[in-house]
C-alpha cells in the first residue's frame, strides 16, 4: 500500500499539462491550454486544461478530472497504477505502508493462490496437448467443435484428465499446500483424500483484468443427465464471480478502441467470436450484469450490446437486469439470434465477414426493441397500452443523461402512436419520484425557513435539473471563495467606511442566517466543506474537491472549475497576474448569485403557501385560523419576493 505521505508528495508534484501533455499536444490559450480531445473524435480543439487548478475538461463530450483520472481514462490505469506512473514520473520515491502481520497473511495467501491457480492452468494446457488422453479426447472434442489452434492456445484452454487425483497430487508434489488446493476448489476432500474437481473435463481459465488466472469453468464432453455441463471454481479470495468477467483481459483494449463492447453468455461464445475476428466480447456466465461488472466495463466503453439466442422470452426475463445498466448510463443494444442459434454455433456456421455483418445489421437499440416486443402483445387492448406506456416511460426515466432521455422520448412515443407530451410527462413524473426518494434518504438535520404554520420542509417533485442557481453559487465559492468583495457601510459615526469581505464569509453569512439549504445533494456538501473549514478560518483547496471521494462532488466541482472566461484585457497592466474578465466583475456576480437562489427559494415557498391555502379552503369546515395565518404568511412572502427581485433587478442593471 501506498503511504498517503507518498501520495501528497505525488500530488503536489503534478503538474497536469505535463501529464495530458504526453498524450495530447497543447497550445496555450489565456489562462488555460487547449487541445484536440482524446477522448471523442473531433476537428477543432474543445479539450482544455487548467493547469492552476490542476483539471481537464473536454466542452465536447463532458469528460473532465484531474491528472490522475486522466492516466485511469486514458491508459485504463487502477489507481494505484496511475500514482505509481507518476511517481515514476516524478522521480519520488515510493513509500509503502508496511502491511500489518494480518494483512500480510491475506496478502501472502491471495497471492499463493494466485500461484496455484497460474500452476493448475499450465498444467492442464499441457495434458490438453502432451497428454495421450488430452490428445485422443480433449482436442478432439474441440476440434469437432471448430475451435481453431489458434484460440485454444490464446485462452489457454485445458483439459483434466479422468483421473481420481493426478492434479492434486502433482500439485502437491510440487509444494502446493492442501490448503490452498481445497480453498482454490481445484481439489476435493474425501475422508481426509483429496481428489481433483474438475476429472474428465475441458478447462476454460478465468483471467482477471491483468491476465492472471483467478478460477476454471470445466466443462463435460458428453451429455450426462446425472451430472453438470460446467462446474466452476467456486468464490474464493481471488475470485469473486460478480466482480469477474470472462474474457476482459483479451477485450480490454478492443472495446476502448472500439467504443463497444459484446456481451454474450458462455465460454464458448466469446471463443467463437474471437475466432471471427470480434473481439471486444466478454461473458458473464450466464448471469444477469452485476454492478461491479457494469462499472469494470465502463472504465473502457459506454456501449454495450447484448447478443442473446433467439428467444424472446428468455429476453423478457432479462429485461429487469437491462435496466440496471441503463441506469448506470451504458447504452444498450441487442442483437437477436436465430432461433436455437447462439453466437458460437451461428460463428461456427458462418464466415467471419458474415458474423460481422449479421452483428451490425440486427443490432437495435434496447428500448425500441422493448417497446416493440410488448406492442406487439398488447395490440389495441387499450389497458395494456397504458401499461406499456407506463413500463417503457420507466425504462427510459432511468437514463442519467437528458440528451438521451429526449431522443428516446421521440423515439418511443412514435413507435407507440402516442402524444410524446404523454411519454415526457410520464417520464418526469418517475423521475421526481425517484430524486424525491434520493432526497429523504439523505438525511437533514435542519429544515427551511419556517414561512408559517403547516410547512412542509420536504418539497416533492422538485425538478432536479433546476438547480442552476445552487450550482452557480457553488462555482462562485469554488473560483473565488478567498476574493475579497468591497462594501461601504455607515459606521457609528455615520461615516461611510470601505469594509473587505471575502466572497466565502459574504455567501455563508448570507445562506446561513436563512437557514438555506440545497435541493442538489451535492452542492449542499461542497457547501458545507466550506462551512467547516472556514469556521477554522482556512479554505479548502481545490483539489479537496475534485479528489474528493464522492464521485457526485468529484463530478462537479471538475465541471464547476472548468471555464471558458477569457482573461481580462487588463491582464498586463495588473502585473501579470491572470484575471479573467469575470474577476473583475465579481461582486454584482455574487450578489447576483444569492439573490437569484434566494429568489427560487421564496418561489418555492410561495408556491407551497398557495397550495396549503387551497387545502385550508377546501376543507369543510375550512380552516379559518390557520387559514388567515397562511395569508399572512403569504403575503409577507410575496413582499420580500418583490424585495429581492428589485435588488436583483439592480445588480442585473447596473
Ligand atoms: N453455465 C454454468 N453451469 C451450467 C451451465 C452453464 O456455469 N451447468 C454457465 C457457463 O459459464 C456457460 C454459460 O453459463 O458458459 C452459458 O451456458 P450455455 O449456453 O449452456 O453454455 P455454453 O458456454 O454455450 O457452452 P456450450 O456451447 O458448450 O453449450
Ligand atoms: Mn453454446
Amino acid at each position: 500500500m501506498i503511504t498517503p505521505d507518498t501520495i501528497d508528495k505525488i500530488m503536489d508534484a503534478i503538474r497536469i499539462e505535463e501529464v495530458v501533455g504526453e498524450f495530447v499536444t497543447l497550445k496555450k490559450r489565456g489562462v488555460n491550454l487547449i487541445g484536440l480531445c482524446p477522448f471523442h473524435n473531433e476537428k477543432t480543439p474543445s479539450f482544455s486544461v487548467s493547469a492552476p487548478k490542476g483539471i481537464y475538461k473536454c466542452f465536447g463530450c463532458g469528460k473532465g478530472g484531474n491528472a490522475v483520472s486522466f492516466l485511469m481514462e486514458h491508459e485504463h490505469y487502477t489507481y494505484p497504477e496511475a500514482l505509481r506512473y507518476l511517481a515514476k514520473k516524478y522521480n519520488i520515491e515510493i513509500e509503502e505502508e508496511k502491511p500489518t502481520p494480518e494483512q500480510q497473511e491475506a496478502q501472502n495467501e491471495k497471492e499463493s493462490l494466485f500461484n496455484l491457480s497460474a500452476f493448475a492452468q499450465k498444467y492442464f494446457e499441457q495434458q490438453l496437448h502432451e497428454s495421450e488422453e488430452g490428445k485422443s479426447v480433449g482436442l478432439p472434442y474441440l476440434k469437432e467443435r471448430g475451435f481453431s489452434m489458434e484460440v485454444i492456445r490464446k485462452f489457454g484452454v485445458g483439459y483434466c484428465l479422468n483421473k481420481w487425483d493426478d492434479f492434486s497430487q502433482t500439485a502437491l508434489k510440487q509444494g502446493y499446500k492442501k490448503d490452498y488446493l481445497l480453498k482454490t476448489s481445484l481439489s476435493k476432500s474425501k475422508d481426509h483424500m483429496l481428489y481433483d474437481t474438475f476429472r474428465g473435463r475441458i478447462i476454460f481459465p478465468i483471467h482477471n483484468l491483468s491476465g492472471r488466472v483467478l478460477g476454471f469453468g470445466g466443462r463435460i464432453m458428453v451429455s450426462d443427465k446425472n451430472k453438470p455441463k460446467y462446474i466452476n471454481s467456486a468464490e474464493s479470495d481471488i475470485y469473486h464471480k460478480s466482480k469477474a468477467l470472462y474474457g476482459i483481459y483479451f477485450a480490454k483494449s478492443p472495446m476502448a478502441s472500439e467504443d463497444n463492447c459484446y456481451l454474450v453468455e458462455g465460454y464458448t461464445d466469446v471463443i467463437a467470436m474471437h475466432q471471427a475476428g470480434i473481439q471486444n466480447v466478454i461473458a458473464t456466465s450466464g448471469t444477469a450484469l452485476s454492478f461491479e461488472q457494469i462499472k469494470l466495463i465502463r472504465r473502457y466503453t459506454t456501449n454495450v450490446t447484448l447478443l442473446f439466442d433467439g428467444d424472446p422470452a428468455g429476453l423478457k426475463a432479462a429485461f429487469r437486469g437491462i435496466d440496471l445498466i441503463l441506469e448506470e448510463g451504458l447504452n444498450v443494444r441487442i442483437v437477436l439470434f436465430p432461433d436455437g442459434e447462439d453466437p458460437d454455433s451461428y460463428a461456427q456456421k458462418h464466415r467471419p465477414a458474415e458474423v460481422k455483418a449479421f452483428i451490425e445489421k440486427q443490432s437495435v437499440d434496447f428500448i425500441s426493441l422493448k417497446t416493440n416486443l410488448l406492442l406487439d402483445e398488447t395490440k389495441d387492448d387499450p389497458i395494456r397500452k397504458a401499461w406499456l406506456i407506463k413500463e417503457i416511460a420507466q425504462t427510459i426515466s432511468l437514463i442519467p443523461e437528458a440528451i438521451a432521455r429526449t431522443i428516446y422520448v421521440q423515439k418511443c412515443s412514435e413507435m407507440m402512436k402516442i402524444e410524446e407530451q404523454l411519454l415526457v410527462a410520464e417520464v418526469n413524473k418517475l423521475r421526481r419520484q425517484k430524486h424525491a426518494q434520493k432526497a429523504q434518504s439523505i438525511s437533514r438535520e435542519q429544515d427551511m425557513p419556517e414561512p408559517g404554520p403547516g410547512h412542509s420542509p420536504a418539497r416533492q417533485g422538485e425538478p432536479a435539473n433546476n438547480d442552476s442557481q445552487e450550482k452557480e453559487l457553488i462555482r462562485l465559492l469554488l473560483h473565488y471563495a478567498g476574493k475579497e468583495l468591497l462594501f461601504e457601510v455607515e459606521n457609528e459615526d455615520k461615516r461611510m467606511e470601505e469594509i473587505r469581505v471575502k466572497v466565502v464569509e459574504f455567501i455563508l453569512q448570507d445562506i446561513q442566517s436563512d437557514n438555506l439549504l440545497f435541493d442538489n445533494a451535492v452542492c449542499q456538501t461542497i457547501f458545507d466543506a466550506f462551512a467547516e473549514q472556514w469556521e477554522q478560518k482556512s479554505l479548502p483547496g481545490s483539489n479537496y474537491f475534485t479528489e474528493h471521494p464522492d464521485p457526485g462532488v468529484r463530478q462537479m466541482s471538475i465541471d464547476l472549475l472548468a471555464t471558458r472566461y477569457t482573461l481580462s484585457k487588463n491582464w498586463e497592466h495588473r502585473h501579470r497576474i491572470y484575471i479573467t474578465e469575470e474577476e473583475e466583475e465579481l461582486k454584482p456576480r455574487v450578489l447576483q448569485a444569492v439573490y437569484a437562489l434566494k429568489l427560487k427559494k421564496l418561489e418555492q415557498m410561495i408556491d407551497d403557501n398557495q397550495r396549503q391555502i387551497r387545502e385550508a379552503t377546501t376543507g369543510s369546515p375550512p380552516n379559518e385560523k390557520l387559514l388567515l395565518e397562511l395569508m399572512e404568511t403569504g403575503r409577507d412572502l410575496l413582499s420580500k419576493r418583490s424585495k429581492f427581485a428589485f435588488a436583483l433587478n439592480r445588480v442585473v442593471t447596473k
